[in-house]
């Protein structure tokens, strides 16, 4: 098996298994958000709960349409065979970054972590928006190793609630720091790790130029 091959099966395995938790962690085990929301003590703003579980439920449901639908546009196969396909689900994949976006503005103002985590989630959105916007450029203006870049720098975001989750754990859990501190720091933590994590998918498994035109 190609290195491309690979690492595109571990990556729909890693999404795969992630989706399945988030699902079930968010609409089986928790569907209040109960634990999340008891790490909200010092908002600055009264939070209206019922609003912001249905926001974040929009959230996660769109999340994971733009993790399925980024990781079937990146298989070659479907490239190769289904190129309207991927087109359309291409747009799918805009529509559902525009749809987190939106819901994260919502959220970002009673993020965990106050003032400076709302600051970075807001920084994300902007990032994220902003890449996925250069892909479909890229690709309008048929550069499509650049295309292909980009997609990569967008796609990487849909990786930042698990390393979120993954670095407040580690600071939390395995340093002993507060764990609103914990959180703040892994929010930006999570952008500057999924861009590197993008440039070394760029400069390893898309090395050589793509033979699709
Ligand atoms: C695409 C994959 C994503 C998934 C699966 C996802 C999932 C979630 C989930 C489950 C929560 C609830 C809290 C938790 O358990 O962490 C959440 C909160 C949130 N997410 Fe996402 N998310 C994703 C991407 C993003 C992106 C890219 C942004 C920013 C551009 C973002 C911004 C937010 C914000 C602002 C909150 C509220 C945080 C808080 O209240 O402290 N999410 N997300």
């Amino acid at each position: 098996m190609s290195t491309s091959k690979k690492a595109y099966v571990f990556m729909s395995f890693i999404t795969a298994l992630f989706i399945v938790y988030v699902l079930y962690a968010n609409f089986v085990h928790d569907p209040e958000a109960t634990v999340f929301l008891s790490h909200k003590t010092a908002l600055k703003r009264a939070l209206n709960t019922t609003v912001w579980l249905k926001v974040m439920n929009v959230h996660i449901l769109f999340a994971c349409t733009a993790m399925i639908a980024g990781a079937v546009n990146f298989s070659k196969t479907m490239l190769q065979k289904h190129r309207k396909f991927h087109r359309m689900n291409g747009y799918f994949y805009l529509i559902s970054v525009l749809i987190v976006d939106v819901t994260s503005g919502y959220m970002a103002p009673y993020a965990t972590g106050g003032k400076a985590s709302s600051m970075g989630f807001n920084l994300m959105n902007i990032v994220w928006l902003v890449m996925t916007i250069v892909a479909i450029v890229k690709i309008k203006k048929k550069q499509v190793n650049s295309h292909r870049k980009w997609m990569t720098r967008s796609y990487a975001f849909v990786f930042t609630n698990l390393t979120i989750h993954a670095i407040t754990a580690l600071l939390h859990d395995g340093v002993g720091l507060a764990y609103t501190t914990s959180y703040t720091i892994a929010v930006y933590g999570s952008i500057v790790c999924l861009m590197v994590a993008a440039e070394i998918v760029i400069r390893t498994v898309f090395r050589k130029p793509s033979t699709m035109i």
